[in-house]
């Protein structure tokens, strides 16, 4: 019997059922309610998973009380202010920061595997110009796990690891394909040469006509963006790669979903529609209508949100939020852009919204999404494309989740039960002149 136990009664004569609870190194312990249902033929009732763990994890930790965000036990800040993204990477797929030979050698992996078949030139030909860079994301990396049949034997530790060297090279050069398509650009192909986050600069934003030159700013700011975005534990996206992969399906179908939950405005699409949010408010008047606003987003009739606030798992600051208008800072400083409206407006909201008894009582402040918009559009990328440079920052998180899984010696097909509300066991009462 564990340490500590957890014993539930019942009041319809169910004999108690006591359970054993496991300790989390940090954070909350989980009381492992596994045998409930043999014992007691009851389910737990938790939608939207408000009290429940799915997993055991190493990967990722958030104590949300605390605003706080660790990978492999690292601080966020730590992180961002100290490595690269693909340091963060081979964190977060192999436990531990590289020594100089394994970065050495996983950087130079990386960038050998940067180029997409060419075949999928094609596949994307099918695809109208205008249609929103998640959908062609969803469907070329659905269309990836064709390119690669080999990937399918998840148990083989060696099939695991080229497929995930193959997502986090690839993942770039499809995003920028998703992008010049939408354009009528010629595609660049990468170049091994450049930093990942510099690569994806060019493949976005060069054309073959002339030089490119790299601005590191950007480029540090964009890995930074990457760095913040690349885990958050079993998020609803993250859930969904577990979830799908739990059937042994390609792992790189599974990112596949992934992208495909991403996409909601709830989830990692709050970056374009914060943006979205902002510039509207600003074509309304700007600064001026910052309370009407307010008055309409504590409306409860009104359905609109303060998009960038509030979280699931933070009841504090978000840390990447603090991280991300620092970087705000320096991008818009760097292009001359410290007036930039939108800065200064969603600056002011920010402002007022945490004045507000309505966001204090809830305690929600303002996430992730809610600079990395204004970032992003100075960078140069359209907010059509913010979701898809998050899909491609996450696509490490998601592999790593997927692998610590299919490893697990407790793994099994994910399968949630439920309560059947229902009808109750009827019959068709034949039709008459039947
Ligand atoms: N604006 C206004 N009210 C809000 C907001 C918001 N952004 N977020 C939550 N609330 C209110 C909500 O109406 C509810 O009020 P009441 O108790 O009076 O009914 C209360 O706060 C709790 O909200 P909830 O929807 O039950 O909380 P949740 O944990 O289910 O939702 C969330 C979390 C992130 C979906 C939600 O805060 C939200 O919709 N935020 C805006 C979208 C956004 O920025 N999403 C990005 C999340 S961070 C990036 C990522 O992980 O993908």
């Amino acid at each position: 019997m564990a340490d500590k136990t957890a014993t539930l009664t019942f009041s319809d004569g169910t004999p108690e059922v006591t359970f054993p609870i496991h300790q989390s190194s940090i954070g909350p312990d989980v009381v492992d309610i596994r045998t409930l249902y043999g014992k007691s033929g009851k389910f737990t009732f938790d939608p939207g998973f408000m009290s429940t763990a799915s997993c055991a994890s190493t990967i990722t930790y958030i104590d949300g009380d605390k605003g706080e965000l660790l990978y492999r036990g690292y601080p966020i800040d730590d992180l961002a202010r100290n490595c690269n993204y693909l340091d963060v990477c081979y964190l977060l797929l192999y436990g531990d920061l590289p020594t100089p030979a394994e970065r050495q050698r996983f950087d130079s992996l990386i960038l050998h595997h940067t180029m997409a078949h060419e075949q999928i030139h094609f596949f994307m030909r099918g695809f109208r110009r205008d249609a929103h860079p998640m959908a062609v994301l969803t469907g070329l990396v659905g269309a990836m796990s064709a390119f690669y049949p080999d990937s399918m034997n998840v148990h083989d530790p060696k099939v695991r690891e080229t497929s995930a060297i193959r997502l986090i090279a690839k993942l770039p050069t499809l995003v920028a394909m998703a992008y010049k398509y939408s354009i009528g650009e010629p595609y660049m192909y990468p170049d091994n040469t450049l930093s990942y986050a510099g690569n994806v600069l060019r493949m976005l934003f060069a054309t073959p006509c002339e030089q490119f030159v790299v601005n590191p700013v950007l480029e540090r700011a964009l890995d930074r963006i990457l760095i913040l975005h690349a885990d958050h534990e079993q998020n609803a996206s993250t859930s969904t790669v577990r979830l799908c992969a739990s059937s042994g399906t390609n792992p790189i179908a599974a990112i596949a979903a992934g992208i495909a939950c991403l996409w909601g405005p709830a989830h990692g699409g709050a970056n374009e529609a914060c943006l979205n949010m902002l510039t509207q408010l600003q074509a309304q008047g700007g600064v001026e209508k910052i309370g009407e606003f307010i008055s309409q987003v504590k409306d409860k009739t009104s359905s609109i949100r303060l998009m960038g606030f509030g979280h699931r798992v933070y009841k504090n600051y978000d840390p990447r939020a603090k991280l991300m208008r620092e970087t705000c800072h320096e991008v818009l400083g760097n292009l001359g852009l410290q007036n930039d409206p939108l800065f200064k407006l969603a600056m002011k909201l920010e402002q007022i919204a945490l004045e507000d008894d309505y966001f204090i009582s809830r305690k929600l402040y303002p996430n992730v999404d809610y600079y990395s918009g204004i970032v992003q559009k100075a960078i140069g990328i359209p907010p059509q494309l913010f979701t898809a440079i998050f899909a491609l920052a996450r696509t490490i998180g998601w592999i790593a989740q997927l692998n610590e899984m299919i490893t697990d010696p407790e793994y099994k097909i994910g399968r949630p039960r439920q309560s059947y509300v229902g009808e109750k066991l009827r019959h068709v009462k034949p039709y008459a002149g039947n």
